[in-house]
C-alpha cells in the first residue's frame, strides 16, 4: 500500500517535471527558428520590430497583442506561433497593410471554448473591423476597452454567458454595422447612445434580460434592416418612430412585455418581410401592412386582423368590430332608441291633445247648429265661441251672412 502510493507520487512528480521541462524546451526551441525564418517568409509586421528594436519594448504589433490576448485562454491553439509563421497566415485572422504596417482587421474565434472574461487587450487592435467571439463560454460584462475599436464594423458576441448591463459605450463604435449580443445574460436597458450608430444595419439582442422601454433610439439609424429584441423583458409601447426605418426587412419583438397597439406607421415599412410580435400584451387591430410582408406572428397577443390582411390570417382572429367602433355603435343605438321614444311620446301627446280639444268643443265651446233646410248655415255646422279678452265675456263669432239672415237677426240684436 505504502509503496504503491509513493510510486504514484513519484510518478506524478515525474510527469509534472516532464511537462514543465518539455514546455520550457518548446519555448526555447521555438524562438530561434522564428527569427531565422521570418525574413524568408516576408512578413512585414514582425520584421521591423524584431530587427530594429529587439531589446526595447516599443509599440506592440497586432500579432504580439494577439499573443497577449490568447494567453488568457487555455483552449486556443496558436498554430501560427508553433509553426513560426505570422498570425496573419492563420485563417482565423485577417490582416491589412496600412502605411507599410500590418494590422489585424478581422478576428474569428467563434466555437473555440474560450472561457473567462473578454480580454481588455481586444481593445488594442486599432484597425480591427470584425470581431467574432460567437459560441464560446465567455463570462462577465463586455469590457469597456472595446470602445477603442473605432474602426469596428462587426461585433459578434452571441451565445456566450456574458452579463452586466447593455454597454452604453457601444455608442462610441460609430462605424458599427452589425451588433449581435444575442443569447447571453445581459441586463439593463437600451442605451441612448445607440442613436450614434448611424451605419447600423443589424441589431440583435435576442434572448437576454434587457428591460425598460424601446424608446426612440432609432431616429439616426436609417440603414437598419434587422432588429431583433425578442425574448427579453422589454415593456411599454412599440415606438411610432420604428415606422420611419424604411430599410427594415425584419422586426422581432416577440416574447416581451410590450403593450398598446402596433403603430400605424408600420404601414410605411415597404421592405418589411418578417414581423414577429407574439407573446406580448399587445391589443387592437393590426394596421394595414405592406405587401412585402411574408412572415408574421401575433400568437399570444390580443391583436386581431382585418379580413384582407396580407399575413397571419390562419392563426390570428379576424377583428369583429374594434372596441372604439363597437362602443360608438352601442351609443348610437341607445341614442336612436331615446330619440324614437321621445318622438313617439310627442306624437301621442299631440294626438291626445287633439282628441281632448275635439271633446271640449263638443261639450261647451261650440254651438251645434240645427234647423230646417231653409237655414242659411248648413245643418251640423259649428260656430266657434271665442274668449273676448276686453270684457271677459264669451262672444259668438259667426259668419256675417248667418247674422244678417232675416231668420237669425233676433238672436243678435240686443
Ligand atoms: C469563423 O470561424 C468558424 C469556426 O471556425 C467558422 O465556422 C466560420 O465559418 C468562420 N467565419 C468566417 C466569417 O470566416
Ligand atoms: C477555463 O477552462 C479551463 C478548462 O477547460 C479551466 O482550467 C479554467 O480554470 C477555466 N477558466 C476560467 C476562468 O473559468
Ligand atoms: C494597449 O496595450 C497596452 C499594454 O498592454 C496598454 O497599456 C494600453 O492601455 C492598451 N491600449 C488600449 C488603447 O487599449
Ligand atoms: C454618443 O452619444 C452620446 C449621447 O447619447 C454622446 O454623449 C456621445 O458624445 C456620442 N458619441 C459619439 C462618438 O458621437
Ligand atoms: C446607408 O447605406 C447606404 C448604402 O449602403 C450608404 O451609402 C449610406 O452612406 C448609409 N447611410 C448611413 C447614414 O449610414
Ligand atoms: C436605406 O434607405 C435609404 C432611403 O430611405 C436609401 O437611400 C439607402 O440606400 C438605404 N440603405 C440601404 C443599406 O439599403
Amino acid at each position: 500500500m505504502n509503496i504503491t502510493f509513493n510510486h504514484f507520487i513519484i510518478l506524478l512528480l515525474g510527469f509534472l517535471i516532464n511537462k514543465c521541462f518539455t514546455q520550457d524546451v518548446k519555448e526555447v526551441n521555438e524562438d530561434p527558428p522564428k527569427e531565422n525564418v521570418d525574413p524568408e517568409d516576408n512578413i512585414p509586421m514582425l520584421d521591423p520590430d524584431k530587427d530594429t528594436t529587439p531589446s526595447t519594448i516599443a509599440e506592440l504589433t497586432d500579432c504580439d497583442n494577439l499573443k497577449l490576448v490568447l494567453s488568457s485562454y487555455a483552449e486556443v491553439d496558436k498554430d501560427w506561433e508553433i509553426h513560426t509563421m505570422s498570425c496573419c497566415d492563420d485563417s482565423r485572422y485577417i490582416c491589412k497593410v496600412i502605411n507599410g504596417k500590418t494590422y489585424i482587421s478581422e478576428i474569428n474565434l467563434s466555437f473555440h471554448y474560450l472561457n473567462g472574461t473578454i480580454s481588455n487587450h481586444f481593445g488594442n487592435f486599432t484597425n480591427l473591423e470584425k470581431l467574432n467571439l460567437n459560441n464560446n463560454k465567455l463570462t462577465g460584462p463586455i469590457p469597456e476597452d472595446l470602445k477603442y475599436l473605432s474602426k469596428l464594423q462587426y461585433l459578434y458576441l452571441s451565445s456566450n454567458n456574458l452579463d452586466g448591463n447593455f454597454p452604453s459605450f457601444i455608442g462610441d463604435l460609430t462605424n458599427l454595422r452589425v451588433l449581435d449580443i444575442s443569447n447571453n445574460e445581459i441586463k439593463g436597458t437600451l442605451p441612448e447612445s445607440l442613436n450614434n450608430l448611424s451605419y447600423l444595419q443589424v441589431l440583435s439582442a435576442r434572448y437576454n434580460l434587457i428591460s425598460g422601454g424601446i424608446t426612440d433610439f432609432f431616429t439616426n439609424t436609417p440603414n437598419l434592416t434587422m432588429i431583433d429584441l425578442s425574448l427579453n423583458k422589454f415593456e411599454g409601447e412599440i415606438p411610432e418612430s420604428i415606422g420611419t426605418l424604411t430599410n427594415l426587412t425584419e422586426i422581432h419583438l416577440n416574447n416581451n412585455n410590450l403593450k398598446g397597439s402596433i403603430p400605424s406607421s408600420f404601414s410605411k415599412l415597404e421592405n418589411l418581410e418578417t414581423l414577429y410580435l407574439s407573446f406580448n400584451d399587445l391589443s387592437g387591430q393590426v394596421p394595414d401592412m405592406p405587401r412585402s410582408l411574408q412572415l408574421c406572428g401575433f400568437k399570444g397577443t390580443k391583436l386581431c386582423l382585418k379580413e384582407d390582411a396580407v399575413c397571419g390570417l390562419d392563426t390570428t382572429p379576424i377583428c369583429a368590430l374594434n372596441n372604439k367602433k363597437f362602443f360608438l355603435t352601442i351609443i348610437l343605438i341607445i341614442l336612436g332608441i331615446v330619440v324614437a321614444g321621445a318622438l313617439l311620446k310627442a306624437l301621442l301627446l299631440l294626438l291626445k291633445e287633439r282628441k281632448k280639444r275635439i271633446e271640449r268643443s263638443k261639450q261647451s265651446d261650440q254651438v251645434l247648429l240645427t234647423g230646417g233646410d231653409d237655414d242659411f248655415a248648413e245643418e251640423g255646422e259649428f260656430i266657434e265661441l271665442k274668449e273676448n279678452n276686453d270684457n271677459g265675456r264669451n262672444v259668438v263669432e259667426v259668419d256675417e251672412d248667418y247674422i244678417f239672415h232675416p231668420r237669425n237677426m233676433h238672436k243678435f240684436v240686443n
